[in-house]
């Protein structure tokens, strides 16, 4: 991060963050997917977060994360929290993958059925909060 202005003030210097502000703000919900490092969220995704503060505010987040043998659950539970901070609202429904070498061949990840299921419960659910979120996001009056 090096923007010498608090995000919340969005008076941001670079212009790469001024893509990335453009870029989030157009979303109305996100999923994120994710590794596990040393129990965490990976610094790509903390570095991402921290740019930005209004521009994810009442915005729902799925997660899909993948690891050993964790299968990214405690890096789940950093990203919600770092989630909620910036005022999104992370689902509980989402998709670990665990031993995730294992599923992909020549590059190719190929999820299995119970991960199918998963991630289907959690997009329905991404749509139900992005939709009971909407009011929250128009312009302030
Ligand atoms: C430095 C480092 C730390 C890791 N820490 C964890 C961990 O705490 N828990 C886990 O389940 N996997 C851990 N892993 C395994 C990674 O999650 C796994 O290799 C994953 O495929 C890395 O994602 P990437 O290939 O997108 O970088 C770690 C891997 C590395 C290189």
């Amino acid at each position: 991060l090096n923007e010498p202005n608090h995000p919340r003030l969005q008076k941001y210097v670079h212009d790469y963050t001024k893509a990335w502000s453009a870029r989030v703000a157009a979303a109305d919900a996100f999923v994120f997917v994710l590794p596990e490092y040393n129990f965490a969220p990976p610094p790509a995704f903390v570095n991402a977060i921290d740019y930005l503060y209004v521009e994810w505010h009442y915005k729902a987040a799925g997660f899909v994360t993948y690891g050993g043998i964790s299968a990214g659950t405690r890096s789940f539970l950093g990203a919600r929290q770092m989630a909620s901070t910036v005022k999104m609202v992370p689902l509980t429904e989402a998709v670990h993958i665990p031993f995730v070498a294992q599923q992909v061949s020549d590059g190719v990840f190929a999820a299995n059925a119970s991960q199918d299921k998963a991630a289907a419960v959690m997009l329905a659910e991404l749509l139900r909060w992005t939709g009971a979120l909407s009011a929250l996001r128009l312009p302030k009056p």
